[in-house]
């Protein structure tokens, strides 16, 4: 059942879109003084060599990061989260690609928690690894779904709950729906951004259209889609779905998009609707 391995997809267009987002985020609440909550549902491995036989494999990255690491961005948050990547690979060599919690760990301060599940028997422990030394920091191999449950509120009552699940069971898309409101139940602070495939349109409208029937207010859509929408051509974008999303990030997100996704679209997109910023549900 978990045949899902991020190593072999670590850097392409989807986490390049994931990352900018949760790294504005994360700078927004960064802030303020006050320590904040960072939860990862589905954390992966953490870091990820661009240089092994998985991710040279699919060499997903080269139509993502490796079109865009070296890219000077007038974009405050591109910059940032270009930043980043580039301060993982000071060699003028694009060896490392960071993972959701990674990326947390080098924004975070040191009075700042970070908690995380991940199921995979092979992935948790080099994620584990990475965090002994770290104080605030709890990371379970445990089920998302069960980690909100047994983890949520956490004791800080403002942070980011990031849910980035494989959506390789049909069945993830309503466990995120039903896990999405028993998170929010819990720790309604929370700001929360749920990363989704664009596989088919219509299922994917339909899955939007369930999290906006959660009656949760304050929904951001923001989605990028370097190939244009193909049934049966397989994943052509994704997106992040943002609740009680910062009042900076609509904008910010709009100017980093114009800039990044024509370097990232692929040769048979005409250019227009290659991206969408759009508030679903108002404050
Ligand atoms: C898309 S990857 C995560 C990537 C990571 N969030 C990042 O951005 O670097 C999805 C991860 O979820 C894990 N996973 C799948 N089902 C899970 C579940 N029910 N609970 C926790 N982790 C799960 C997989 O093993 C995989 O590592």
């Amino acid at each position: 059942m978990l045949s899902y391995r991020h190593s072999y997809h670590a850097g392409n267009h989807a986490d390049v879109l994931k990352h900018l987002v949760q790294v504005a985020i994360l700078d927004y609440l960064l802030q303020k003084d006050k320590p904040l909550c960072y939860h990862d549902s589905h954390a992966g491995a953490g870091l990820y060599s661009l240089g092994s036989e998985q991710a040279q494999k699919t060499a997903e990255y080269q139509q993502g990061i490796g079109r865009l690491w070296q890219y000077q961005a007038k974009s405050a948050a591109l910059a940032s989260y270009l930043n980043l990547i580039n301060s993982l690979n000071p060699d003028n060599n694009l060896a490392f690609y960071p993972g959701s919690p990674k990326i947390a760990a080098m924004l975070l301060r040191p009075q700042d928690t970070i908690q995380a599940t991940e199921l995979h028997p092979s992935d948790f422990p080099i994620l584990q690894s990475q965090f002994a030394r770290r104080r605030y920091s709890r990371i379970e191999h445990l089920d998302a779904w069960a980690g909100f449950k047994a983890m949520l509120p956490p004791l800080v009552k403002r942070g980011l709950v990031l849910i980035d699940p494989p959506y390789e069971l049909k069945t993830e898309y309503s466990d995120v729906v039903a896990g999405l409101a028993e998170a929010y139940r819990r720790f309604p602070q929370a700001t929360y951004a749920i990363w989704y495939p664009v596989i088919e349109r219509p299922a994917i409208e339909a899955f939007i259209n369930a999290i906006v029937a959660t009656g949760i207010k304050n929904q951001l859509r923001i989605e990028f889609c370097p190939q244009p929408d193909k049934a049966g051509f397989g994943m052509s974008g994704s997106g992040m779905l943002v609740i009680n999303s910062p009042y900076t990030l609509a904008a910010s997100m709009r100017e980093a998009l114009a800039e990044l996704a024509p370097m990232l679209a692929g040769s048979d997109h005409q250019g227009s609707n290659l991206w969408q910023v759009s508030q679903l549900v108002g404050e």
